[in-house]
């Protein structure tokens, strides 16, 4: 397996499943098609999973989960049962479009805002919020916060930010900021109060476009990664 698809699965599906985003996306989300086939954005996930995940049958649950690449793409997902919630009408049908296609057999779907739904106490082994965080609509403290009490007691939860110490790299180099950012430290309080342990903390240099890619590699050679990806467990197992 070469670097660029270690911990991805089901890659003879993907034009298939760029195709039938770009087929059954209502107009003005047709351009999410590239976007969403563009597996260098699952790289970090799917390896930081494919070294920390245990077990069989695990119980999943994947925030803000788009048009299910993260489901149907990600080898250490595979087999267990996946809950997949997201707000957005626009990628529901996805869910039953791919299980006609023979994919996300243990994945089930909930389209719901994130923020209005409740889950059982100790319901899941891993929680993943991939690329959502950025979101302005998201505080990470108040979505992570409500989501704890459902991760099982040695559970894990996947997260993402954007780094709010590069946001003066950007405005100098004149690019409009539509992220929300957060500082690293503050995170990484916010997770020793909660009893979230750290188990991996790394930079993601997840973009597609060379340029962006690159300008997120010079300013971690600089220890200032634009982006963070954390796993923590859950103390008490
Ligand atoms: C960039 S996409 C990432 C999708 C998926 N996690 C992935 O990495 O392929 C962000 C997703 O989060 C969803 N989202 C944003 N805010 C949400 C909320 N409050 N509740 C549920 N889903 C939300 C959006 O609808 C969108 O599908």
């Amino acid at each position: 397996m070469s670097s660029d698809t270690a911990g991805l699965c089901n890659l003879e599906f993907l034009p298939r499943y760029e195709r039938l985003l770009a087929d059954n996306l209502p107009p003005g989300f047709t351009q999410f098609a590239e976007f969403f086939s563009g597996t260098q954005r699952l790289h970090t996930l799917a390896a930081v999973l494919d070294r920390h995940l245990a077990g069989d049958g695990l119980e999943v649950l994947n925030v803000g989960s788009g048009p299910f690449a993260t489901e149907i793409f990600v080898a250490a997902l595979q087999g267990h049962r996946v809950t997949a919630i997201d707000y957005k009408a626009e990628f529901a049908p996805f869910h039953e479009l791919f299980r006609a296609e023979g994919q996300l057999e243990t994945t089930s779907f909930v389209q719901a805002d994130i923020m209005a739904r409740t889950f059982p106490s100790d319901a899941f082994d891993l929680i993943i919020l991939h690329d959502i965080l950025y979101e302005n609509a998201l505080d990470l403290e108040a979505v992570i916060g409500r989501l704890i009490p459902a991760i099982k007691p040695g559970g894990l939860i996947f997260f993402d930010f954007v780094n709010a110490r590069t946001r003066w790299v950007w405005a100098a180099l004149g690019k409009p900021d539509r992220f929300r950012r957060y500082d690293p430290d503050a995170v990484r309080r916010f997770l020793a109060e909660r009893d979230l342990a750290i188990v991996e903390w790394r930079p993601t240099h997840g973009a597609k476009r060379r340029v962006v890619k690159a300008t997120h590699q010079l300013l971690a050679a600089f220890g200032m990664p634009n982006n963070f990806a954390v796993l923590a467990r859950r103390d008490g197992g």
